[in-house]
């Protein structure tokens, strides 16, 4: 294919070099006339491990070409990468003044050349608003609606500087996000040869990947570094807890706890995430980003609380109290928090839960239970169908077998608030989902 790539800096000097060297014909644009000259005589203008060999190959095959005019890379290729730098505000902001005007100029070129169809593949950072942004430039300035002659696609970038040529060949994955066919049709010709887990989603999906990942990234260093900290406050060496922690593929380094859903609760989590903090006192060390974990939980309660409480009491169905499903465990279950907080708000509240009863309750569990709802007896029934009948609003925080779910008889009129995301519920009459 042709390809423009606006942007030559570490983004787009190494797609420029790596696209050339699978076969396609490459521009580089750039408004900065240093970058343009050096990848016009094939030279790499920036440091990374194997681009000079790289560029050098594709500049003596002919692949490779470089220009300040956006209007001229336009008019010799079929699509354009965006590679351009999105550097915060001062007010920590995502800059797009670099996309909004490579949006015009494409948009513009792509008028003026009248092309048949022109994709553009976006592999800058920004929010999913920006994306929207760029629709809407690139529509007004190319006189065209999306997907009639012109496509976007939201295409994220995750190669990691120093080892950026690497991660080319070897991504961790690959995300398009396209708003049309066509423009779906050319990004499955870009790689060729390229083996990675490749998806398909919306662009505003694509766009909160890239954010999702650096922001796991750095929590990840966070928190291994506060490990570190308090490990070394307390005498300990924080590498042989964390290789043992990092050994761990089931419950450590796995999906396991990280999809959004509700609160964390039990007699464990809040208990340890309190003993560590109380370690951290003790000894002086600052852990905010563990602190923060202990003050964001609450924020879970509050924030369902408020899509619930309204001035007309309706009544609440609860369907699983216990912190999770499979045990009769509600020490410091959120959901006990939830109730307690709705009966004092005086809403009618039911409760199911098939693992629970009350009489089989015994020492700290018993207490906690009775003493955050001193009325639940009064609370609980021991039939499901029961309380979807009495309820207005119901929330759901446990799974049940597809069986079950499909026996049950849903209102019309009623909402139904699935906390952990349960597939099955999906098009249930009043369907909420917590966070999706
Ligand atoms: N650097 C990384 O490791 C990395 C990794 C993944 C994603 N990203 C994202 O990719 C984007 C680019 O990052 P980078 O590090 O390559 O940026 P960079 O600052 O190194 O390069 C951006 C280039 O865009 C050029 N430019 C600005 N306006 C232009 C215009 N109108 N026409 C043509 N060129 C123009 C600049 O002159 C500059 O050379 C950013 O959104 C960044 O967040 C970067």
């Amino acid at each position: 294919m042709r390809i423009s790539v606006f942007g030559l800096g570490y983004v787009g000097t190494v797609s420029c070099s790596c696209l050339g060297d699978l076969g396609h014909d490459v521009i580089g644009v750039d408004v900065n006339d240093v970058k343009v000259e050096r990848i016009g005589k094939g030279e790499s203008p920036i440091i990374e491990d194997g681009l000079d060999e790289i560029m050098a190959k594709v500049h003596a095959a002919g692949r490779i070409s470089a220009c300040t005019s956006a209007d001229d890379a336009v008019r010799d290729s079929d699509l354009a990468l965006v590679c351009v730098g999105t550097p915060s505000t001062p007010s920590g902001g995502v800059n797009d003044e670099y996309l909004i005007r490579v949006s015009e100029q494409i948009g513009a070129a792509v008028k003026k050349h009248d092309k048949e169809f022109f994709t553009i593949l976006n592999r800058s950072t920004g929010l999913p608003y920006i994306h929207e942004k760029m629709q809407e430039v690139l529509e007004a300035s190319s006189g065209r609606k999306m997907g009639e002659g012109i496509g976007y696609v939201c295409h994220p970038e995750f190669l990691r500087e120093g080892v950026a040529v690497e991660d080319f060949y070897n991504p961790p994955k690959i995300v398009f996000g396209a708003t049309d066919k066509k423009s779906e049709a050319i990004c499955r010709e870009l790689y060729p040869g390229i083996d990675a887990e490749t998806f398909f989603v919306t662009p505003g999906v694509a766009s909160m990947v890239k954010y999702a990942d650096n922001c796991f990234h750095a929590a990840k260093v966070t928190f291994g570094n506060e490990i570190g900290m308090i490990c070394k406050a307390m005498g300990i060496d924080s590498h042989a807890v964390m290789d043992i922690f990092c050994a761990d593929r089931k419950l450590n380094i796995s999906p396991r706890y990280l999809k959004p859903g509700f609160a964390y609760g039990g007699s464990c989590l809040p208990k340890d995430i309190r003993g560590i903090l109380d370690g951290a006192r003790q000894t002086a060390t600052g852990l905010p980003m563990l602190s923060g974990i202990r003050d964001s939980n609450p924020l879970q309660i509050e924030s369902l609380l408020k899509r619930i409480v309204s001035p007309d009491r309706p009544t609440v169905g609860i369907l699983g109290l216990a912190f999770k499903e499979g045990t009769d465990d509600v020490r410091e279950s959120p959901i006990v928090t939830l109730v307690e907080r709705l009966c004092g708000k005086g809403h009618p509240v039911c409760i199911y839960d098939r693992y629970l009863s009350l009489a089989n309750l015994v020492g700290e569990n018993l207490n906690f239970a009775l003493q955050s709802i001193p009325h639940l007896a009064e609370l609980l029934t021991e039939n499901m169908q029961e309380v979807v009948d009495r309820a207005d609003i119901i929330v759901v925080s446990h799974r049940c077998t597809p069986e079950i779910w499909a026996g049950i008889k849903w209102r019309e009129n009623q909402r139904v608030i699935d906390v952990i995301n349960i597939p099955e519920l999906h098009d249930v009459p009043g369907y909420d989902g917590l966070y999706w």
